[in-house]
């Protein structure tokens, strides 16, 4: 018996231990310390569950967690445990609180609207503070391929549109987690709103090289290292405040629990009955949407060999593939961790996920108010 009372009290300090609050939940890089088999982290409804089947492990050296280039940036810094392994505005704002603006994260590279913009002004990093949002900028015309269309910069907002060279556009960190079950294509899961990592190694390499600026690309036992550490780490809510653990969702329960339960039940069919059209689990993950425009964000006008003229703020899978055609096609996100990740889509456009839904009035898919909290209470349990 008091073998076991000591067993008992052991079980909870290890769950007390891998429980972390919101108040600590910033992992800094060359943080040395145990990244746990399984940990939890607050969020506004409920907790966030990562978890680690292959084991604890000491994040001192390891390549996923040290700056690998000359920026002060690890994969860490935009892929945080308690963010589902990206990156909330809220977490990008106590950042810029905590360090005046001087954390790596809002390094002028990407992590400002423009490195040519005066670094110490806030002005300068508001799409990232202000949308999550961090630059990615793609040569024009990509290499080796003859564009049948011709982009031209119609507002320049950020001043990064400049040179017709190089298109800057702005998008939202993805999670780096939940990878090995990603909907794969032929060849492995479609990364990038543009799918433009033909490979997590590829992307990898162009992370270290691009966002942390390092002169040289990684060892492969780095790569190695990153990959195996990718491939396994799971993402996911694990509790509601509201309704308790998710696991258990499928179990009625009396009271204000029971009545949670079955209001996500009713979002998911709801989910499956109006929205799924676009994202049926196992077809192909590209699709468009028409998103309201944005005057902080460049404008392009598309003119297509065909004729066809079009605007855009983000020609999507067209800067890679350099197709009319493929304008606008984003590679959707995954679900997971919704409730730790605000703002949404590749834009970060909706604050909220009730403003995610209202978004998609403009494609007629309107809901009863107590229609929309079932779809906001399912989708914050994902
Ligand atoms: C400065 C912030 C930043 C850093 C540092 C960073 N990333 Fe990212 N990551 C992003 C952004 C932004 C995207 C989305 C880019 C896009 O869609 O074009 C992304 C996308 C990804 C994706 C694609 C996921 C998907 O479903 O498409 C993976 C995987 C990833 N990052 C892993 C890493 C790894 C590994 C490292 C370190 C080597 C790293 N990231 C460093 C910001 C960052
Ligand atoms: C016309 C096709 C279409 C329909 C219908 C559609 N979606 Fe989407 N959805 C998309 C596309 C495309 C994206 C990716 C957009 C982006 O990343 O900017 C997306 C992204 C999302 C995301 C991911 C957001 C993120 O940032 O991780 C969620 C959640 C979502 N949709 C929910 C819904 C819900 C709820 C409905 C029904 C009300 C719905 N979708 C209907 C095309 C669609």
């Amino acid at each position: 018996m008091r073998c076991f009372l000591i067993l008992l009290l052991a079980a909870t300090a290890a769950f007390a231990q891998n429980s972390y609050s919101a108040s600590h939940a910033w992992w800094e890089p060359n943080q040395e310390e145990f990244f746990p088999w399984d940990s939890e982290y607050d969020n506004p409804t409920g907790l966030l569950r990562i978890a680690n089947p292959n084991g604890s492990f000491r994040t001192g050296g390891h390549p996923f967690f040290v700056p690998l280039g000359s920026n002060g940036r690890a994969c860490i810094t935009c892929h945080q445990p308690s963010n589902a392994m990206s990156l909330s505005r809220e977490t990008i704002r106590k950042r810029w609180l905590d360090t005046n603006g001087k954390d790596p994260l809002f390094a002028a590279i990407d992590g400002s609207n423009c490195p040519t913009l005066p670094q110490s002004q806030r002005a300068s990093h508001s799409l990232l503070l202000d949308r999550g949002l961090f630059r990615v900028s793609l040569p024009w015309p990509p290499k080796d391929v003859t564009p049948d269309f011709r982009i031209e910069v119609l507002t320049d907002p950020t001043t990064c549109n400049a040179d017709p060279r190089q298109i800057s556009v702005y998008r939202r960190p993805r999670m780096s987690a939940n990878l090995a079950t990603l909907t794969p294509g032929p060849n492995g899961p479609v990364l990038m709103a543009d799918g433009r990592a033909p490979s997590l190694r590829a992307q990898a390499i162009d992370a270290i090289l691009v966002h942390q600026q390092a002169a040289h690309p990684p060892t492969d036992a780095q790569l190695t290292r990153i990959l195996d550490f990718e491939l396994q780490v799971v993402a996911t809510q694990y509790a509601d405040n509201r309704g308790g653990l998710t696991a258990q969702f499928n179990q009625p329960e009396p009271g204000t629990t029971g009545a949670f339960r079955a209001s996500v039940h009713r979002g998911k069919d709801l989910f499956s009955n109006r929205c799924a059209s676009c994202h049926q689990p196992g077809t192909s993950r590209w699709s468009r949407l028409p998103q309201a425009e944005s005057p902080e964000l460049p404008l392009f006008k598309i003119t297509c060999n065909n004729g066809r003229v079009t605007t855009t703020q983000d020609p999507g899978r067209a800067l890679i593939t350099g197709k009319c055609n493929d304008v606008g096609a984003l590679v959707i996100p995954q679900f997971h961790g919704l409730a730790a990740r605000a703002p949404y889509f590749t834009n970060g456009s909706a604050a909220t996920v009730e403003d995610l839904i209202d978004s998609y009035q403009r494609l007629n898919i309107r809901f009863q108010p107590e229609e929309k909290r079932d779809l906001v209470n399912y989708l914050l349990t994902l």
